[in-house]
């Protein structure tokens, strides 16, 4: 039996913990693992993979990034603009199938968030059997509680928060810092109580530069001079909408950045305070996976490759808040976990008097 593994979409702590948790228990059932080079273009011909043998596994547990390379953008992707879902040509899906016959590949494995699951469930849909690992820094897939890359990610953010906390302190001022997350505010909110930030604008939340002002304002009359905001990539204000970075181009999905700088200049002007901003970006995808990240990695590789010796193809492992099952694909993609209004993170910092810029 040989099975292939492809990872999809942006990297992110963890994919090589995946892949080496996958590759070693199909190793242990006498199966041959091969990984496909560049996303799933390495499927077409003349295809592009390499033999994960053990010792292709050699320091991949702590390894940040993809051995297997990956892609966000090309004919494979099935997200565009904000969101949007594209059905990937029948040609395609042949080619691909060709492919997989030529490798000899008799069941796959995809690491992805929702872009690469959303082809992962098309494929399914034309005979390909194959299985989801939920990737993503940004935590937004709707059946699993967690996906892996967000407590690493978070880890980077909060680091980031500790350390502008002192400048900030230093020299009283406000310091904004934006983070990833694309449209949930999981690792602003994360990182922000991790972090003590006095305001988390969500893309949730729409926010009013009024009360971002407001709290500023409070914070000096209590005797702090200084103020750390968090502002996800995905804030907009209330009326307004989001800040893109770079042109749209084909087959991709909207680039957000930018608001940290929006709302920085906003809050100096209204609020006379000097105020700094930074954009933590890919720091937030690079390095090595946190402890938390290694071990739902190795969980989620081995429930992979038991879903493929029951047979059960176009699920998706995820993890229940308990333990790791699986769902179909199907559920798992097309619908955003955002950050719910109405529990937990968001009553805590209401309660904490944080600002969430409302
Ligand atoms: O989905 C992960 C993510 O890092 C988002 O948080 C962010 O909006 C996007 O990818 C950035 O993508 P790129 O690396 O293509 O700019």
């Amino acid at each position: 039996m040989k099975i292939g593994i492809v990872t999809g979409g942006g990297d992110c702590p963890g994919l090589n913990a995946v892949i080496r948790a996958v590759a070693k228990t199909a190793t242990k059932r006498g199966w041959e693992t091969l990984g496909i080079i560049g996303g799933y273009d390495g499927l077409l011909a003349p295809q592009n993979y390499r033999v994960l043998d053990y010792k292709a596994l050699d320091g991949l547990l702590v390894r940040g990034g993809t051995i297997l390379g990956t892609a966000n953008r090309g004919q494979f992707s099935a997200k565009t603009g904000h969101g949007e879902t594209r059905q990937l040509p029948k040609e395609l899906m042949d080619a691909t199938k060709r492919g997989l016959e030529a490798l000899g590949i008799s069941a796959l494995v995809s690491v992805g968030g929702d872009g690469s699951l959303t082809i992962a469930q098309q494929m399914h849909e034309a005979g390909i059997p194959i299985v989801g690992v939920p990737k993503t820094i940004d935590n937004d897939l709707a059946a699993t509680t967690i996906t892996f890359g967000f407590d690493s990610a978070v880890a980077c953010a909060t680091d980031a928060l500790d350390r502008l906390h002192t400048t900030a302190e230093s020299h009283n001022r406000v310091m904004v810092l934006e983070v990833m997350g694309r449209y949930a505010g999981w690792i602003a909110i994360y990182a922000g109580m991790a972090g003590g930030a006095d305001v988390i604008l969500i893309p949730e939340i729409p926010f009013r530069y009024e009360s971002i002002c407001a709290a500023v304002q409070e914070r000096e009359k209590n005797g702090k001079h200084f103020t750390l905001v968090v502002a996800a990539e995905g804030a907009k204000p209330a009326g307004g909408d989001y800040v893109t970075s770079g042109g749209q181009q084909q087959n991709r999905e909207a680039r957000l950045g930018g608001i940290g700088a929006v709302v920085a200049a906003e809050i100096e002007q209204r609020t006379g305070k000097e105020t700094r901003s930074m954009v933590l970006g890919h720091l937030q995808r690079g390095g090595s996976p946190t402890f938390m990240d290694r071990v739902l990695c190795t969980l989620f590789g081995a429930k992979a490759v038991e879903l493929i010796t029951e047979g059960r193809f176009g699920r998706m492992v995820c993890h229940n808040g308990k333990f790791v099952e699986s769902v179909p694909l199907a559920e798992a993609t097309g619908r955003l976990r955002t950050v719910p209004l109405d529990e937990g993170f968001v009553h805590a910092t209401r309660s904490l008097g944080i600002c969430l810029g409302d």
